[in-house]
């Protein structure tokens, strides 16, 4: 079996032989410029990690590992206007260098050529596959609306907040896994599995992505505080909105939009409330849980163990991100 390393540059040398047209350039550019800007490729290996835990073919599963990369890369370029972010990945965004109307229309192409991939996997597990890749697509964008949805809501509990980030998050990373494990032959039961195994991994990743908005460093590639600034119902937000007194509440709800104040001021005054009431430490805890929970999963699949310990190491290298 290929490390985890081997596998991300398998999947990097398929990526890079995948040619666009030149023309129109305002078209393939930001596709180009999107899919080779430093992304960690955490779904396609994901995906092929799966397939390879149940004895798969590699080299037949690499379209479905570009046809979910090049989708995510979607996701970003739309998701990036949606949240007004400038930054990604520690360059523009392709919002911000080229402007709405190119990252609306090359997000499109992308999406349409993520699914147009798919035909070249193998006839039999075609129509399993498209059910699953279909379904998790529409997931992200009903994810992405309730993102937008809360913004305006002034009451979010925590119960809808994990619906909503594991439509946004989870439902990619599962949704890659489990056409992993289907590529691969693994058993109903066993694909289920694989599917709330990287469910779990996913609502860890996108505890630590709120997490890191606000407290992660230059790594991150992002600015720090975009969440705060956006009056997104993070999950530090939402549960220093459930732990404070009624003054500090007030403060959670006036302070991001506060136009007298400068942006600087305004994320670290929101911090000193998080800090407060304890709530990184918090949300901490909760992203364990869920890579425990994730890494339990693992241990009744029915495959030798020896199989699983790439899948492990996924997880564990995912809980000690900084990016
Ligand atoms: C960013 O995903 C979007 C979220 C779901 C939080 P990644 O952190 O996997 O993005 P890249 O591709 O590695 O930049
Ligand atoms: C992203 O969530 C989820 C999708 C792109 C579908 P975020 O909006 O938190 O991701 P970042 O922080 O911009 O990468
Ligand atoms: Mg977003
Ligand atoms: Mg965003
Ligand atoms: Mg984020």
């Amino acid at each position: 079996m290929k490390t985890n390393e081997q596998t991300l540059s398998l999947f990097e040398n398929y990526l890079a032989q995948i040619q666009y047209p030149e023309e129109p350039q305002q078209l393939y550019n930001p596709i180009i410029y999107s899919m080779s800007g430093g992304g960690k490729r955490l779904r396609p290996v994901l995906l092929l990690l799966c397939c390879e835990a149940f004895g798969g073919n590699l080299t037949e599963a690499l379209p479905a590992a570009a046809a979910v990369e090049i989708f995510h890369n979607f996701t970003l370029l739309h998701d990036d206007i949606m949240d007004n972010s400038a930054v990604r990945r520690g360059k523009p965004s392709v919002y911000a260098k080229w402007g709405g109307n190119v990252a609306i229309l090359s997000g499109d192409a992308m999406m349409i050529d993520s699914f147009s991939r798919l035909s070249a996997l193998p006839q039999e597990k075609l129509p399993r596959i498209m059910e699953i890749f279909t379904r998790m697509a529409l997931q992200v964008c009903e994810g992405q609306q309730y993102d937008m949805d809360f913004e305006r809501m002034e009451r979010v509990s925590v119960v809808e907040y994990m619906r909503m980030i594991e439509l946004k998050t989870s439902a990619l990373l599962a949704g890659s896994a489990m056409i992993g494990a289907v590529m691969g032959g693994a058993s109903a039961d066993d694909c289920q599995k694989i599917y709330r195994y990287a469910l779990e991994l996913g609502l860890a990743f996108q505890l630590q992505d709120d997490l890191l908005d606000s407290y992660g460093d230059e790594e991150l590639g992002k600015p720090i505080g975009g969440d705060i600034l956006e009056g997104k119902k993070s999950c530090l937000m939402l549960n220093a909105l459930s732990r404070a007194d009624e003054a500090d509440r007030v403060l959670l709800r006036t302070l991001p939009f506060d136009e007298t104040l400068p942006a600087e001021e305004r994320i670290a005054r929101v911090k000193a409330i998080y800090d407060k009431y304890d709530v990184p430490h918090l949300i901490n805890q909760q992203i364990s849980t869920r890579f425990d929970r994730a890494l339990a999963i693992l241990d009744t699949l029915s495959i030798e163990s020896e199989r699983v310990e790439h899948l492990k190491v996924f997880a564990r290298s995912l809980m000690k991100r900084k990016k």
